[in-house]
């Protein structure tokens, strides 16, 4: 069997090595002339753990392409997965679709045979149903198939999510195109994966009503911390008294800086606007949205106040840039709104992340400085922020930070480190939601 993948980011390159380990022959075609020469040399534009090896085996193999042009990515394949992005559109927070249709535009107007066009992009209720108007439009010749088949993997841990998932989902209207993807799923078929097959319309929703239930757990806990902090609560054990009820479950009950990242932030806006244009809107996602802007826009507060009030002239430390560990994805993370706010009110912040600093140097003031590691960057700090919970910053001992650091106060915005430890060894400690 042989597949094509338009896209070659996270989504793209995750899924191409992943269906290539299945044992299935697959082109992934990417737009970016750099990132395509980079792939095609052996070199991964992106971190996500474990990636490397596994386009190199696959690619080693044979089973992995990167052709140099799509008319060579798509020729002879069964199914052509579209996994460009799909960003919040400026201005009105709609999903912008113009690189799903440029791809499909581009895709159907050079095949020479039948095919199932399968979106991976998360994509608004009804776009499966346009691509399948715009294919047989241009291509009243060839019978084309739409199918939608979204994704659930999350990056720093998406191979592992990829080859064994909770589900798979398949929207599709035709017992050819779901007979495609049948027989691409087989390995996890094998391991007794659920592989849920509805309308296209029904797969398209339910992407994005997995995605605002999650963000809208995470805020869930985020605001009883904020109520924790008032009436003297914790909100790590209010978290684990409500989670181990099988009802409402333990994971996405993390309090922290809010929500984050390529897909939470667009997706809950995407959703809004889509129950909005339909005539049933989500008052639910709405505050989902607002009450996570008005946390991440209150972090830099949040800090000032924790370092007395005034951070003119002080040494902050940021640890950890990406909007969550395992990546070097900067995408609506909370460290910009925090490094902004900081840098606006006169304070002299160093931030340190293990992958994340060259693509954080593009979306951050040059006024700010970047240090080489931890060390260096905690050494001579007034004060410390903790904002990506990379496991290298759960080891640092408070006695280390203590010799290490000038001032004597912890900003822990994932509720990481042991409160009394850190009170133990001089730090004012500031978690979120706790004593
Ligand atoms: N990143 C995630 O964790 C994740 C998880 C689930 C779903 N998704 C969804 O998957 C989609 C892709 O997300 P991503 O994070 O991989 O995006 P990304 O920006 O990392 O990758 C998209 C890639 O597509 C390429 N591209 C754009 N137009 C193209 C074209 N016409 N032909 C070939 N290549 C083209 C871009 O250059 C880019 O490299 C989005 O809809 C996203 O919401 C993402």
């Amino acid at each position: 069997m042989r597949i094509a993948i338009i896209g070659g980011g996270y989504v793209g390159l995750v899924s191409g090595a992943c269906f290539a380990e299945f044992g299935v022959d697959v082109a992934v075609y990417e737009a970016d002339a750099g990132k395509r020469a980079m792939l095609i040399a052996g070199q991964i534009p992106i971190y996500e753990p474990g990636l490397d090896r596994l386009v190199a085996d696959n690619a080693a193999a044979g089973r992995l392409t990167f052709p140099a042009s799509l008319e060579a990515g798509i020729a002879g394949a069964e199914a052509i997965f579209i996994a460009v992005g799909t960003p919040a559109r400026r201005g009105d927070g709609h999903a912008d679709l113009s690189y799903v249709f440029a791809a499909v535009e581009q895709v159907v107007k050079q095949l020479d045979h039948p095919v199932v066009i399968v979106t991976k992009s998360t994509v608004p209720v009804g776009t499966g149903q346009k691509i399948a108007d715009l294919a047989r439009q241009l291509r009243p010749d060839l019978a084309i198939e739409v199918a939608s088949n979204p994704e659930f993997l999350r990056e720093g841990s998406a191979i592992a999510d990829f080859m064994r998932p909770d589900r798979v989902i398949v929207g599709a209207d035709s017992e050819n195109a779901r007979e495609v993807l049948r027989r691409l799923y087989r390995p996890l078929y094998l391991i007794e994966t659920p592989i849920v097959f509805t309308g296209l319309e029904t797969a398209e929703l339910i992407k994005y009503a997995a995605n605002g239930f999650l963000a809208m757990k995470i805020t869930f806990i985020n605001e009883m911390a904020d109520l924790c902090e008032k009436v003297g609560a914790d909100v790590n054990d209010v978290a684990r008294g409500i989670g181990l009820d099988g009802r409402i479950g333990r994971k996405f009950l993390h309090a922290g800086p809010g929500f984050g990242g390529s897909c939470f932030p667009k997706d809950t806006l995407a959703l809004m606007r889509i129950s909005e244009e339909a005539g049933a809107p989500s008052k639910l996602i709405q505050s989902v949205v607002t009450v996570n802007d008005t946390r991440k826009a209150s972090l830099a507060a949040r800090v000032i106040n924790a370092c007395g009030g005034d951070v003119k002239g002080t040494r902050i430390t940021v640890l950890g840039l990406a909007f969550k560990p395992e990546t070097d994805d900067m995408r609506e993370a909370p460290s910009l709104d925090l490094i902004q706010g900081l840098l606006a009110a006169g304070a002299e912040v160093t931030a340190f992340d293990p992958v994340a600093m060259p693509a954080a140097k593009a979306l951050l003031p040059p006024a700010m400085q970047f240090a080489a590691d931890a060390k260096a960057a905690v050494s001579g700090a007034d004060a410390l922020v903790l904002v990506t919970e990379w496991n290298e910053f759960r080891a640092l001992a408070p006695r280390f930070l203590a010799a290490q650091m000038r001032g004597r106060v912890i900003i822990d915005l994932r509720n990481v480190f042991d409160p009394q430890a850190m009170r133990d060894a001089g730090f004012a400690y500031h978690g979120i939601g706790r004593k």
